[in-house]
């Protein structure tokens, strides 16, 4: 079992990865005896669901489970609405906390009820996709979608506890593994070149589930997770921007297909050979390491770009993105494996021929 830590002053947290992490979160929290545990599942994950209860009602709490279907759709003020009154009937009150078992969806959605509920109640993330381990659940962003957007509704409300349980994972898709690698050889290729050349040699044991692998790699992403969130809470001095590497082009992808045809990490492994072919292009990144980096990302078994999606329909999305400031798009790029610099002066010429070696 790995322990870290979110220092945030009095709002810092622990994170636990391993095997069993889940059993440990229950007994971790204090003054417990007789407060409710609301955990907010999705319906899919029953064996799980029961593990956590059995594990909160030995450590001595009450528990009230709400079993929701967690697709993207159930980031939406009515879906989540009914379950205010749910927590209220249950009997939730300030020294109650809400635990989110499940993935992305679950956390977002869990961390803004609980945001929100009697003015911000405590809450924990259980997070069970590759994903949310290694990086959504950390970070107390937490938010629901509008029609006009994602993530457009939300309020930062950090969790007490995080715990990163890989027996949890057991039951995940590839392709979930696969989206949550993506993720992973972002933080290598920003942050931690040792790291990535790690991820060169063990991605199948990731794809493959491989317990100590897993324990390794999830721990590395979230140690600089973690030192992104406790120097920029708030997303606003730049240190987390660079979490966007890849994310440029990434998001364009995903828009352009309807969230369809790519799960999140697979259309940023996309994103992030396009980045990567743009930093060479720039002048940032030697031509050898780019190439290198991108026969990487080419031969992970991410799904092809749909025929009809053109490079020129990709530009309008990447100009919608928020990240663009004064007409200037900011990509985040490589000047070396594990250095990044922003950028602000590429042009639509070339951001079309970027989308376009992806294509
Ligand atoms: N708050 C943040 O900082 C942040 C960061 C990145 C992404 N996000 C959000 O996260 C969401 C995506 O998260 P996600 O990729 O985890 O998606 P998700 O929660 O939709 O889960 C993906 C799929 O896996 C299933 N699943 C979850 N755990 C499972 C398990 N252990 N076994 C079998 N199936 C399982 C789910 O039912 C779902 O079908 C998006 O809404 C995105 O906006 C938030
Ligand atoms: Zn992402």
């Amino acid at each position: 079992m790995k322990r870290l830590r979110v220092g945030l002053g009095d709002r810092s947290y622990a994170i636990l990865v391993g095997q069993g992490a889940a059993r440990l979160a229950s007994r971790e929290l204090g003054d417990r005896r007789g407060n409710l545990a609301y955990i907010l599942a999705d319906r899919r994950l029953g064996r799980q669901t029961h593990a956590l209860v059995r594990a909160l009602r030995a450590a001595g709490w009450k528990t009230h489970v709400a079993r929701v279907t967690a697709s993207e759709a159930f980031k939406d003020f009515k879906r989540i609405y009914p379950l205010y009154g749910d927590l209220l009937k249950a009997g939730a009150d300030r020294h109650s906390v809400l635990f989110a078992l499940g993935g992305g969806v679950i956390g977002d959605a869990a961390g803004f009820l609980a945001g929100t509920y009697l003015r911000g109640i405590r809450w924990v993330g259980v997070p069970t996709t590759l994903l949310a381990q290694v990086d959504s659940s950390v970070g107390g962003k937490t938010g629901v979608n509008h029609a006009l957007g994602k993530n457009l509704i939300g309020a930062f409300h950090q969790p007490t506890l995080v715990a990163c349980d890989l027996d949890f994972l057991k039951t995940l898709p590839e392709r979930e593994r696969l989206s949550g690698l993506g993720e992973m050889i972002k933080y290598g290729l920003i942050y931690d070149r040792a790291f990535y050349a790690w991820l060169e040699r063990h991605w199948e044991g990731i794809l493959g589930g491989e317990s100590r692998s897993l324990e390794e790699a999830v721990s590395r992403c979230l140690k600089w997770k973690a030192r992104a969130v406790a120097a920029d809470e708030r997303d606003r001095s730049g240190v987390r921007e660079v979490l966007n590497f890849g994310h440029t082009v990434g998001h364009a992808l995903e828009a352009a297909t309807a969230y369809r045809t790519f799960r999140h990490g697979e259309a940023i492994i996309l994103g992030m050979q396009a980045a990567t072919w743009l930093s060479v292009e720039r002048g940032h990144l030697d031509g050898r390491t780019g190439a290198r980096i991108r026969a990487f990302l080419a031969s992970l078994p991410v799904p092809g770009v749909p025929a009809g999606i053109k490079a020129q329909r990709l530009l309008t999305y990447v100009r919608k993105d928020k990240k663009a400031q004064a007409g200037k798009v900011r990509f985040v790029l490589l000047r070396d494996v594990g250095k990044t610099v922003l950028d602000r002066g590429v042009a639509d010429s070339l951001i079309v021929e970027a989308c376009n070696s992806v294509l």
